[in-house]
């Protein structure tokens, strides 16, 4: 079977800055709380009408460039969001129209801060299988427009950003390089420690006011088992994924996870006893984007030379579900 590959990488973020000052204008909060508790100073907030594929087909266009090909090239679509434009149809329809891309197929994967993962790991599974020879992967997120702003909802809200983040995915010219192996993990019987509950299938008009009234739209919440299960879980499958693709630790050049929060980034390092600075982390400036920050850290990280050709690099996320998963990668 061919080996597949990322052979284009872009990111794109909304203009706006959005700092802890600005949200102790909003809610009772500090910046000392958030950057103790989460090491973000600031995040990126769309401006109004601004949506989820907006930002994505930007980095979309970017990914393309980057691999030297254009949208006649692209042969498949996985859009990971949680936060598609609209209830349905998904964003990965929308990118096609957006982008003025033929008719080709397009789905959504909305498996949360894991999203990226496994839309990344079926794109390599088209190629790999011979269905697809240029499969666009995207992970975006706009999560400030679904956030409680006030104190009611301070926990969370002080943690996400809006961006987005894409990768074209080709079968590798040279079989040293790609994308080795992954393993992906699901446990639904956590589904309430990160969970927005509505709008439900399981209500009639899927909302009332009263539930809005109670907050009940709005994402919450389980810190400590999310701190205690990301911190469990991400060296577990970094382990894992290693050991399936023969790959060792000492020689990974870089980690790049989800970006949850940076306590919980230090402790994976920390755990796997990998020097300062292999866990790659930019929480500081975008917060936790979701679906969104796995392909926008890769981005940065490339962009500061953090990682190059031959490279083995590790992805790996943590989040709703729960969800986990890790992919191991020669660049
Ligand atoms: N500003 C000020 N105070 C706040 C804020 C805020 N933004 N948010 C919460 N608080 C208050 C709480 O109301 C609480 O007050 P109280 O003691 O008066 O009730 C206090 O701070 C402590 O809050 P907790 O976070 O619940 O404290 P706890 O001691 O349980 O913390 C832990 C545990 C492990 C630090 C945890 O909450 C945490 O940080 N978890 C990580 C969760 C996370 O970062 N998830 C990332 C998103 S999910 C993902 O991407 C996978």
């Amino acid at each position: 079977m061919t080996r597949s590959r990322i052979t284009g990488l872009g990111m794109h973020v909304p203009e706006r800055v959005v700092t802890n000052a600005d949200l102790e204008k909003l809610m009772d909060t500090s910046d000392a709380w958030i950057v103790e508790r989460t090491g973000i100073h600031e995040r990126r907030f769309v401006a109004p009408g601004q949506g989820t594929t907006d930002l994505a087909a930007e980095a979309a266009r970017r990914a393309l460039a980057d691999a030297g090909r254009t949208v006649a090239d692209v042969d498949f679509i996985v859009f990971a969001t949680i936060t598609r434009d609209h209830a349905f149809p998904g964003c990965g329809t929308a990118l096609q129209h957006q982008l003025g891309m033929p008719p080709v197929g397009a789905m959504d994967v909305h498996n949360a801060c894991s999203g990226f993962l496994y839309a990344l790991d079926m794109a390599d599974a088209l190629v790999r299988a011979g269905q697809c020879r240029c499969v666009l992967v995207v992970g975006a997120e706009v999560l400030s427009t679904g956030l409680d702003l006030s104190t009611r909802g301070r926990d969370m809200a002080v943690l996400f950003g809006d961006g987005a983040g894409a990768v074209v995915v080709e079968p590798a010219a040279d079989e040293a390089r790609g994308i080795l192996g992954w393993v992906l993990h699901s446990d639904g019987s956590h589904a309430e420690d990160l969970i927005c509950e509505m709008p439900s299938s399981r209500l009639q008009g899927r909302i009332t006011p009263e539930l809005v009234v109670e907050g009940r739209h709005y994402p919450k919440m389980n810190g400590r088992q999310v701190f205690k299960h990301a911190t469990t879980r991400f060296p577990e499958v970094i382990h894992e994924v290693l050991a399936q693709t023969g790959q060792r630790l000492e020689d990974v050049k870089l980690i790049v996870p989800h970006q949850a929060n940076q306590r919980i980034g230090d402790a994976v390092g920390q755990r796997l006893g990998v020097a300062p600075g292999v866990v790659f982390q930019d929480i500081d400036h975008f917060g936790n984007t979701t679906a969104a920050s796995i392909p926008i850290a890769m981005a940065e990280a490339r962009e500061l030379g953090r990682f190059g050709p031959g490279d083995l690099l590790v992805l790996a996320a943590f989040g709703s579900g729960f969800g986990w998963g890790a992919t191991a990668l020669r660049w």
